[in-house]
């Protein structure tokens, strides 16, 4: 007889974004006529930027000649890739990082989810509320958590709650964890970490020899110089927390597939006697295990992402969503709702009004306006009441909904 993981059994509902992509084609499946502008899952609509394109182009061309066609590529990405990240999304913010401190993988979601899987089945993981479901979500499955409470936590977790009060940044735990997730910017709140907030972390972790997975997936679309990119901009972090970044909102990589986790030399976690040992070495020995690596004309094309021109034309559909982002805040504000995020991040992030619950607001638009959000309870309990705008959407999609949710 096969057994099942029974801690798929705990889990509470299906995964956040196929439930809402299953509502929306319920509704589009029975309003064939209508429609329908999509601002749920944070996904680009732009095209990849002509530097990507060519470089794209140039690699594919590569496998089709016999002189430099490529077969397995190194699991840890090609060092010319992992250079290029090195130099231009460290290096050049004063940030020690070094090439081989850096994994390519396909996707953050993929790295935050397979990261718990070198570490110890009793630590501690303390999460915020609300956050990307991929945490949660990753914990339950490893059999790391007990069952889902009344209250919708799971026992064992330790949750951080990340609420107007707090301006959606999550306090110090008053258990310890062993392992942080932090995600800044936030997703779903936008909310943004200053580098004394950051320090505050670092400082903990250090304390108490836990460590910080912290996800940066969206760190491009910082604007305020004053907001540290990287964990790694306070000192003392490459001791104790690792990073997730991505391409796939930064360059229109979602359906490309392209991001990377830094791992530095120094952090080290523990075995049961108290050894210390070195993070990135089990994360290789993982990676090489069950991992092959990007294909090459991905990573190539990524590399494109850092070259001069390349730099340009990505920042510029930055700065397009960016300013959808502006638009959407202004004008949500201008409907009378309570809006954060959206000046770092490219999430808006919404108090529904009357205290409507998120899974109602989320049917109510969709029925009355034909706009599709997220519901902020499908990020944590803490979430509830809330509905996230993703500000990944053309302009003229943009302008609409905005426009049918005034007259809502
Ligand atoms: C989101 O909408 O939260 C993201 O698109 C999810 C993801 O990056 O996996």
């Amino acid at each position: 007889m096969a057994f099942i993981n029974e801690n798929y059994l705990k889990l509470q509902a299906g995964y956040l974004f196929p439930e809402i992509g299953r509502r929306v084609n319920e509704f589009v499946k029975a309003n064939p006529g209508k429609k329908v502008i999509r601002m749920g899952i944070g996904d680009v609509t732009q095209p990849l930027v002509p530097s990507v394109v060519k470089a794209f182009h140039e690699g594919v061309e590569e496998m089709a000649n016999k002189e430099s066609f490529k077969g397995y590529g190194p699991e840890q990405g090609y060092g010319f890739l992992r250079e290029a990240i090195a130099v231009n999304a460290f290096n050049a913010r004063g940030v020690d990082i070094s090439a081989d401190e850096i994994f390519i993988s396909d996707g953050s979601k993929c790295d935050t989810g397979n990261i718990q899987e070198i570490f110890g089945h009793d630590n501690k993981i303390a999460i915020g509320d609300p956050v990307y479901p991929v945490y949660a979500d990753t914990t339950v499955m490893a059999g790391k958590t007990g069952v889902c409470q009344p209250n919708g936590y799971y026992e064992g977790i330790i949750y951080m709650p990340c609420t107007a009060e707090n301006h959606f940044i999550p306090e110090l735990p008053t258990e310890t964890p062993d392992l942080i997730f932090l995600c800044f910017p936030n997703n779903p709140t936008g909310a943004v970490a200053s580098r004394e907030e950051l320090k505050k972390w670092v400082d903990y972790a250090t304390e108490n020899k836990s460590i910080i997975l912290f996800d940066a997936a969206y760190e491009a679309f910082i604007t305020n110089d004053s907001i540290p990119h990287s964990i790694y901009e306070i000192e003392g972090a490459k001791k104790v927390a690792l990073e997730f970044r991505s391409l796939s909102k930064t360059a229109g990589f979602t359906g490309t597939r392209l991001a990377y986790t830094v791992i530095p030399n120094e952090l080290v976690a523990y075995d049961k006697k108290g050894n210390p040992h070195q993070v990135s070495k089990l994360w290789n020995r993982r990676h090489t295990t069950k991992f092959n690596g990007v294909s090459y004309p991905v990573q190539k094309a990524a590399a494109a992402i850092f070259t001069e021109e390349g730099k340009k034309e990505v920042q510029a559909v930055i700065d397009y969503y960016m300013e959808n982002a502006r638009i959407m805040k202004k004008s949500l504000a201008e409907t009378g709702f309570e809006v954060f995020g959206g000046e770092n991040a490219p999430y808006i992030w919404v108090k529904t009004k009357n205290g409507m619950k998120s899974w109602e607001f989320f049917d109510k638009l969709l029925n009355e306006a034909n706009v599709v959000g997220t519901p902020g309870s499908g990020f944590g309990p803490a979430g509830e009441g809330y509905f996230r705008f993703s500000a990944f959407a053309d302009r003229e999609n943009v302008l609409e909904a905005m426009e049918r949710i005034k007259n809502l």
